[in-house]
């Protein structure tokens, strides 16, 4: 086991993901956690993430000196480093420029940390505050040209601090870094697999339900999906999957998610299928504000399965298919800001009558996800397909939800996603779809006028789904797409290729 000691950093989470990736299991604990119980759990190493703060100010988080002479092996990051230099008598000042973004960095290869890493390396940088002077004992391992300590270490004590963000991938070696810490210096033997967490997961979803019933909210995609195999496993017919067809999936997703999870499906299960298309558009009609639209789908989704739950009798459980991305940009992962209030995180009403929620996957990254999927023994196709957030073509629609607006652009979708299949490329492209501007323009078709509808095309590569950017796809492949949906899907008469990168976008429109 490798603790995680988090100080409110943004990155936090893709600390103890990079520690996964070297098959070593880890936990994250909050810095406030007390040094017996870190001493109790008998780490093999611990890492102190980064942080909004700054180490010298009276207010910050902090850590005893005590935690750096437990002979454990202490990796600390950017505030974590900063905060190892104060505490054992370094100096830590506020820097004149912030260091942010793209650094190269000068590595002492002779440290175990940066064995096999190249001399010049590209980090990724994020201070204000920077380690003007090691504290005793330590040495310097790395620099760049504006930050004399970029890492330092005591060797004999164990001790290391890094100043960029090695679990960021913009640092193009740090998980190799990580990887020196945990399987070299910590000497962890690298033997945690997915199976473990599925295993555990198991166990903890069977100590927590009990005999108790379980209502999962099946919304058709791979987090939902993986989640509903989980506990299906675990808990069998004391599950009941409710799945709404809210009119706003992809074109025959309803049909498929049934053939999967419905009663000629293969996991033992209570299946549901609520058919709300209608509830749906009507609550949605003149809305066109993003956030607003998110939140009506949102709650009622809520009062789908409340409306459900009350037909099913007692309920205890809540369960959901959220996934660590979702947790992080509704501004519950530490310290970070309300990007979008997924809504399976954020947009629970006060008044639902459910005793307790259970999130299985609220820890794992989509690709993570994917691998328990196939681990529960999931179809592959199911597994791989196309991640599709909860509001689903909601969100997909930028402005007013029509059926018409949901019927264009399911039918493009659809032949965007059956291309770019036959083109080879869905493998490639971690999520592709086409969404519906809310823009029109003036065409020509068989000499008549037109004046339509803009559909944009998207397509991203991307790992953990925080950031991304834009496929490059063949422009024989996009062409054929745009010539299909123009020629095949009413009321559509231009097509655009979306080219943002997130940041600054963000994968979905809306
Ligand atoms: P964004 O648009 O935030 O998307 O860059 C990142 C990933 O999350 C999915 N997404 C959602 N998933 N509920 C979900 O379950 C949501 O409200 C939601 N919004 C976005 C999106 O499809 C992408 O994979």
């Amino acid at each position: 086991l490798v603790i995680v000691l988090d100080f409110g950093g943004q990155y936090n989470q893709l600390v103890a993901r990079r520690v996964r990736e070297s098959n070593v299991y880890c936990e994250i604990y909050s810095y406030r956690t007390d040094i017996e119980t870190i001493k109790s759990k008998n780490p093999k190493g611990i890492i102190l993430t980064g942080g909004p703060n700054s180490c010298y100010l009276e207010d910050s988080p902090t850590y005893s000196r005590e935690l750096f002479e437990l002979g454990i092996p202490v990796l600390g990051l950017c505030y974590g480093a900063q905060l190892m230099m104060h505490v054992l008598g370094g100096k830590v000042e506020r820097a004149s420029v912030r260091e942010y973004g793209k650094t190269e960095v000068m590595v002492d290869r002779s440290s175990k940390l940066f064995e096999n890493v190249s001399e010049k390396t590209v980090c990724w940088m994020s201070h204000f505050d920077y380690i003007s002077q090691v504290a005793p004992g330590f040495r310097i391992t790395a620099h760049t040209a504006d930050c004399p300590v970029a890492a330092a270490e005591n060797e004999e004590q164990k001790l290391y601090a890094i100043q960029f963000h090695p679990e960021v991938l913009h640092t193009q070696e740090g998980t190799k870094m990580l990887y020196n810490f945990v399987r070299g210096v910590c000497g962890c033997c690298g033997d945690w697999r997915m199976d473990s967490f599925v295993e555990s997961s198991i166990e903890s979803i069977r100590e927590k339900v009990g005999d108790g019933k379980v209502l999962l909210a099946l919304s058709g995609g791979v987090d939902s999906s993986v989640a509903a195999g989980l506990l299906s496993r675990a808990i069998g017919k004391q599950l009941t999957c409710v799945f709404v067809d809210h009119g706003l999936l992809r074109k025959n997703e309803g049909d498929e998610v049934e053939a999967v999870f419905g009663p000629e499906g293969d996991f033992d299960l209570n299946f549901i299928r609520v058919n709300a298309q209608e509830r749906y558009y009507n609550k949605l009609a003149g809305v066109t504000e993003p956030e607003q639209k998110r939140k009506i789908i949102g709650e009622e989704f809520i009062r789908v399965f409340e409306e459900e739950a009350k037909k099913i009798g007692a309920v205890d459980f809540l369960a959901q298919g959220t996934i660590y991305p979702d947790v992080v940009e509704s501004g519950l992962g530490g310290e970070s800001a309300v990007i979008k209030s997924h809504h399976n995180v954020g947009g629970l009403p006060d008044f639902v009558d459910f005793k307790e929620i259970i999130e299985p996957l609220r820890d794992l990254f989509k690709d993570e996800v994917r691998k328990a999927g196939l681990e529960l023994g999931i179809p592959e196709d199911l597994v791989f397909r196309q991640p599709f957030p909860g509001p689903g073509l909601g969100i997909r629609i930028i402005g007013e939800v029509t059926a018409e607006k949901v019927r264009i652009v399911q039918d493009a979708d659809a032949i965007y996603r059956e291309e770019i299949a036959k083109a080879g490329l869905d493998k490639e492209i971690n999520q592709y779809f086409a969404a519906l501007t809310n823009m029109r323009s003036v065409g020509v078709m068989g000499d008549e006028r037109t004046y339509d509808y803009a559909v944009a095309l998207r397509a991203v590569k991307t790992i953990d789904f925080m950031t991304a950017e834009a496929a490059e796809i063949p422009f024989e492949v996009l062409q054929k797409v745009m010539s299909r949906i123009i020629n095949e899907v009413k009321g559509v008469n231009r097509v655009f290729y979306d080219l943002t990168s997130k940041p600054p976008g963000t994968i979905e429109l809306e």
